[in-house]
């Protein structure tokens, strides 16, 4: 398989499909609080995606037995949501989420804290996000992919995290996961070249201590070897000759971003 490149037509469908996914996330980081089960997170997830027209994307997808991937903690990606796993104050807690809309994909990725939260955590939040900015000012045509990756290494190494290297961003389109990979971590080569509609998710995966990660006997699961926390932070971007368009950032996370220093600094 190669990169596909999206037509007109197909590029305003991504958008579509990504706009509603915006507004699924959003309202799922309003819902996060302490008490509530990460059941109780996908069951909403997956109610807010059909309520807007899509169709969940992870569910079955192969043999994953929820909506949302809902991870806490020390808990990389993947978690699978249980009624007895409660949010506490002081958790952090990875959402991933994704929906199809007329046969296209989107797919992104927030963490959020729960009540309130470390300052070492709120920092690690916080740089797992800017690293997915400071990957994407390298995103547009012309450019290759692999100068995103080294982007994101750069920006991260500097806080002594561990970048997960065993999982990376991916082409989207008609399917989930299409070419090429997309990894957070500096290559040895630049990779191939970005066209304009391409569309990809960039996701960094940034851990507190250790880059190393293992799957639980769930076969799904990925946590952290040392326990530390982790952090997740994905939106599927369009590639342009000029900076790429966010097609899964919500209005009023764009109104936040532009009122702090992220988007003077990053983008
Ligand atoms: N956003 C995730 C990824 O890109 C999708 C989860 S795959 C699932 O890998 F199977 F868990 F749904
Ligand atoms: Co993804």
């Amino acid at each position: 398989m190669s990169i596909t490149i999206k037509t007109e037509s197909e590029i305003e469908l991504m958008r579509i499909s990504c706009r509603l996914l915006s507004e699924v996330h959003y309202e799922l980081g309003l819902y996060v609080k302490p008490g509530i089960s990460t059941a109780d997170i996908n069951d909403y997830g997956e109610k807010l995606i059909r309520q807007k027209g899509g169709i969940p994307n992870f569910l079955h997808y192969a043999g994953y037995p929820a909506s949302i991937c809902v991870s806490v903690n020390e808990e990389v990606v993947h978690g699978i949501p249980t009624k007895d796993r409660i949010l506490k104050e002081g958790d952090i807690v990875s959402l991933d989420a994704g929906l199809i809309y007329k046969g296209y994909h989107s797919d992104a990725a927030r963490t959020y804290g729960v009540g309130e939260i470390s300052s070492e955590a709120q920092q690690l939040i916080d740089i797992t996000r800017e690293s997915f900015f400071a990957g994407i000012k390298k995103a547009y045509a012309g450019n290759r992919l692999h100068d995103i990756s080294a982007a994101i290494d750069d920006f991260v190494t500097p806080y002594g995290y561990g970048i997960v290297e065993d999982l990376c961003g991916h082409g989207i389109g008609t399917h989930l996961h299409e070419d090429p990979m997309i990894p957070n971590f500096r290559q040895r080569r630049r990779g191939p070249k970005l066209k304009k509609g391409m569309t990809l998710a960039i996701e960094p995966m940034i851990n507190m201590g250790t880059e190393e990660v293992e799957w639980l006997d769930d076969d799904w699961t990925v946590v952290t070897c040392d326990g530390a926390y982790s952090a997740h932070y994905e939106n599927t971007i369009l590639i342009t000759d000029s900076e790429p368009e966010i097609l899964t950032l919500h209005e009023e996370e764009r109104k936040i971003l532009q009122g702090g220093d992220i988007c003077q600094s990053q983008m």
